[in-house]
């Protein structure tokens, strides 16, 4: 067995009569995240392990004995990762698109298909002048945020009612640099808007408020109501967002807005009813299901 300079010895962790080596350690937390009914256990234990060790600057080989401390936050990790709360909240941080974003508890971990919103919502800017911007329920700032990195002639005003998830958007604005074009404001949705935007994108909360509780307990245990629950029908959210649109997009601007499973009808017919949008279409996710719902105001 290596035994690494810096660790001596009596200062490495004893367990079980032996002391603790990565391989063993990283073998027992697979092992206990698999029974917990986590996927890609192996993958997980891996980022905890990086999560708890980073800050010591030390690199560990596969037969290298541990310090106990260092041990016991890994373990401390894992406990809280077998309790359900998500590897996001235990890191710190999340990817989006090419980005990384602080997160933490009250605030949604963005998803892989607001990363498709994102993507369509760019798709939809012209390139080459200024435009702005308006995302509603910014959360962590993901949208917001990917507006304003492809598009460097781009403001964006960024609202949430959240004071948590406020928090991590303006540190990830500043984070990324962004302090002078992404503003981020406390809004129930319009409500402190004023102005006509290009693009507006929202990733509303669409759960049924009674279909919250059969959420993997991950999510319904740790991630924010708020963030989640869309009301008796799903829809309150998506109805204050979609109504707004005609005060709030230019002539020719383009709404992108996701939407819960089976919600594309209801989403169209808010739309009519907003009136004066054009171009309604449903956008269908890598999944094949109907999932954005693009418009243009006239
Ligand atoms: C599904 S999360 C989306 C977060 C982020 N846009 C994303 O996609 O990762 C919905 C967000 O809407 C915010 N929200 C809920 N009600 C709101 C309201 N009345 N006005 C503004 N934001 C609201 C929540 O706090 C939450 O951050």
């Amino acid at each position: 067995m290596v035994i690494v300079t810096h660790c001596t010895a009596q200062a490495a962790c004893r367990t079980h009569g032996g002391t603790a080596a990565l391989r063993d350690l990283l073998r027992q937390a697979t092992d206990r995240l698999r029974e917990a009914g986590v996927e890609g256990p192996a993958r997980e234990a891996r980022r905890l392990w990086r999560h708890a060790s980073f800050d010591i600057g030390a690199r560990w080989g596969p037969g290298d004995v541990l310090p106990p401390t260092l041990v016991r936050r890994f373990r401390q990790f894992l406990a809280a990762r077998e309790r359900g709360v998500p590897l996001a909240y235990l890191t710190g941080h999340t990817g989006f698109l090419d980005f990384e974003l602080w997160v933490g508890p009250g605030v949604l971990i963005p998803r892989p298909e607001t990363e498709e919103l994102a993507e369509l919502g760019l798709s939809l800017l012209p390139a080459g002048r200024p435009v702005r911007c308006l995302d509603l329920g910014t959360g962590s700032g993901a949208l917001a945020l990917a507006v304003a990195r492809a598009f460097p002639e781009a403001s964006v005003l960024a609202v949430d009612t959240s004071t948590r998830a406020l928090a991590y958007a303006r540190r990830n604005v500043r984070a990324l640099g962004l302090s002078g074009r992404v503003e981020v404001r406390r809004s129930d949705w319009y409500a402190t808007v004023s102005g006509r935007f290009d693009l507006i994108v929202a990733n509303p909360p669409y759960v049924r408020t009674e279909e919250l509780a059969t959420l993997p307990r991950e999510i319904f245990d740790h991630e924010p109501r708020r963030a989640l629950d869309g009301g008796p029908d799903g829809l309150c959210a998506l109805e204050a967002v979609i109504a707004g649109l005609p005060a709030y997009l230019k002539p020719g601007g383009w709404a992108a807005i996701e939407l819960g499973d089976g919600q594309g009808a209801d989403a169209q017919r808010l739309a009519n009813r907003a009136g004066l949008l054009v171009e309604t279409s449903m956008v269908r996710d890598l999944r094949g299901k109907e999932r954005f719902l693009q418009a243009r105001w006239t």
